[in-house]
């Protein structure tokens, strides 16, 4: 089938609204690198440094996870087979790309912490953490990312409104919260460090 053209003016009007998000978008970035470089340099040690990336890399990773899951409960309450498709289609996109060199960000600074304040690993609180993102960054990378890959293909063949591709989801989607729910257990337990 041909596609019309769209007309010069509307083209012009989407070509100058993504010029201004990605001015923005720089702008915003720009700032964020220099104070983070400024707050940095100014920490008291290295020890602050590795903390503060850390804790930047688990707000990003966590934060993102409960914003998906919430948006999958509405979704889910809702009915909404499309939006919930679309979610997924998203999070099967930004998961390769944001969240897997975060988590294993998260997972790096974490050791480097446990060395550099010497710790020690003989405690409930970093075994609690080491296990618990052993199994949430596996589930993510082995199961939930490749299975958003079939259901979107499978949503190509059969229709994304085909009861497999909506059962398959809520299933993904049922899986997504207990990783959701073991992440937010690991926050809770690095800042309240359990002592037993
Ligand atoms: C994977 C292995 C991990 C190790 C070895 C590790 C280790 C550490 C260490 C040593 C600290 C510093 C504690 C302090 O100075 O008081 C810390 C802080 C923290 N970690 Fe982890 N971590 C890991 C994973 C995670 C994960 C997966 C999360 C979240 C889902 C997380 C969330 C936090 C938070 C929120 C803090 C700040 C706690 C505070 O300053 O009170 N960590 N982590």
């Amino acid at each position: 089938m041909e596609e019309t053209a769209a007309p010069a003016e509307t083209l012009s009007e989407t070509v100058e609204e993504r010029l201004r998000t990605a001015t923005s978008a720089m702008l915003a970035g720009a700032v964020l690198v220099a104070v983070v470089i400024l707050f940095l340099a100014l920490a008291p040690g290295t020890y602050q440094v590795l903390l503060a990336l850390h804790v930047l890399a688990v707000v990003i990773w966590v934060g993102g996870d409960v914003t998906l899951t919430t948006l999958g409960v509405v979704f889910e309450r809702k009915r909404d087979g499309e939006a919930l498709a679309q979610l997924g289609k998203l999070g099967g996109w930004i998961g390769p790309k944001l969240y897997t060199p975060v988590l294993f960000a998260v997972f790096g600074l974490g050791i480097a912490l446990v060395q550099k304040g010497n710790w020690g690993w003989n405690h409930f609180w970093i075994d609690f953490a080491i296990a618990g993102w052993g199994a949430t960054a596996t589930l993510g990378i082995a199961f939930i990312g490749p299975e958003l890959g079939r259901i979107g293909a499978l949503a190509g063949q059969i229709g994304p409104d085909a009861p497999e591709v909506g059962r398959r989801i809520n299933r993904l989607f049922m899986i997504f919260r207990c990783q959701t729910v073991t992440l937010m257990l690991i926050v809770v337990d690095m800042v309240a460090k359990p002592n037993f």
